[in-house]
């Protein structure tokens, strides 16, 4: 079955098809990062106008480029994230859908990040353990089939990458801050400052990221040139790494899996991969992540999930709709 995605929930229009025979056809991906740039954060009415313009020239580029005229089956995020640039995705896939006469389905943004990994020729064993970083979620999942999601622990206040973007704010860094934070820290020496690592001192799988970011803050004024404020990245880095690498550690333990699947936006982030390497190797286990541009948001992975529930006949009645708020442990399993 050939498939289009759609993605618009945030700041990125992500468009490709997926074949479930052969892979991935094609794959195309526009950044608002310029638009919203000015203002040091996502304005929401913004990032809709903007998809409006651009989604549908990207659909039929995108059409082409697979070499296809219409696809079998049309998959769009429809939550959870900003519900107006949702809506410009769900419209315009359900509509296309409608006259196309194929069937659609509502894509759970945080179930397609989870997936993503399955775009790479290593594919993760069922079951595994998710972290999925992403600038609006922070979770510890265990997964034992598509659409099988228990929450084993998230974020209580900020996702690890909105503590990333606003430390990176602090630091006076272009949004989105979290890539160019890490840059920044390359520079920096690690133990020059030392963060805590929020709620790795008491048992249980949850974060908390919010502390961090007024411990970088009281910090600031001891970072009086260049060389401090790459050590304060550093500091920074180190702390929500280490923060993840412990959770994930003991996620792995508790739940006796031999595979760890890292994706979101922060999963991007090369000092965290190298660190979970190693956490999954002293575990026993294996670490999966899809390649660093399908670790943010993308309309691949869109594709693949969408895929994943069209061919088992899932779709969606002719109505469009979209969430902004969408617990992942609420989607329907699909059979093994
Ligand atoms: O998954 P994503 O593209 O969008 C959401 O679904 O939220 O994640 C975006 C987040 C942003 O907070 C961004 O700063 C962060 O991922 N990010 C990074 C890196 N690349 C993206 N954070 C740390 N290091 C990176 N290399
Ligand atoms: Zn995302």
């Amino acid at each position: 079955m050939i498939v289009l995605g759609i993605e618009t929930s945030c700041d990125e229009t992500g468009v490709a098809v997926y074949d479930g025979e052969h892979g991935l056809l094609a794959d195309m991906l526009y950044s608002q990062v310029d638009l919203h740039r000015l203002y040091g954060g996502v304005v929401p009415e913004l990032a809709s106008r903007d998809h409006v313009q651009r989604l549908l020239p990207m659909i039929r580029d995108c059409l082409g480029q697979a070499g296809i005229e219409r696809p079998e089956g049309v998959a769009y995020t429809a939550g959870p994230g900003l519900v107006g640039a949702l809506l410009v995705g769900a419209a315009l896939g359900r509509s296309l859908a409608y006259a196309w006469g194929v069937p659609a389905v509502g894509v759970h943004h945080m179930e397609a990040h989870l997936l993503a990994p399955m775009l790479e020729p290593r594919r993760p064993p069922l079951p595994f353990v998710a972290l999925l970083v992403s600038g609006g979620h922070t979770m510890l999942v265990n997964v034992t089939g598509i659409g099988a999601y228990q929450i084993l622990g998230e974020s209580l206040d900020d996702a690890a990458g909105e503590a990333f973007d606003k430390t990176a704010k602090l630091l006076g860094l272009p949004y989105p801050g979290g890539p160019h934070l890490a840059r920044l820290a390359e520079g920096g020496t690690a133990g020059a400052f030392r963060f805590p690592r929020p709620m790795t001192d008491r048992p249980g799988l949850d974060f908390s990221f919010s502390g961090l970011k007024t411990a970088a803050l009281n910090a600031l004024p001891r970072a009086t040139d260049e060389q401090g404020r790459a050590d304060l990245a550093r500091g920074f880095e180190d702390a929500v790494v280490e923060t993840l690498a412990i959770k994930c550690e003991r996620a792995l333990a508790q739940e006796g899996v031999r595979a760890l699947v890292v994706s979101g936006g922060v999963g991007a982030n090369r000092r965290l991969r190298a660190r979970l390497t190693e956490v999954a190797s002293e575990a026993g286990a294996e670490v999966f992540y899809p390649k660093p541009e399908y670790c943010t948001d993308n309309g691949a992975m869109v594709a693949y999930a969408g895929h994943a529930r069209l061919a088992a006949g899932q779709h969606e009645p002719l109505r469009i709709g979209a969430r902004a708020r969408w617990p992942i442990d609420t989607l329907t399993a699909l059979e093994a």
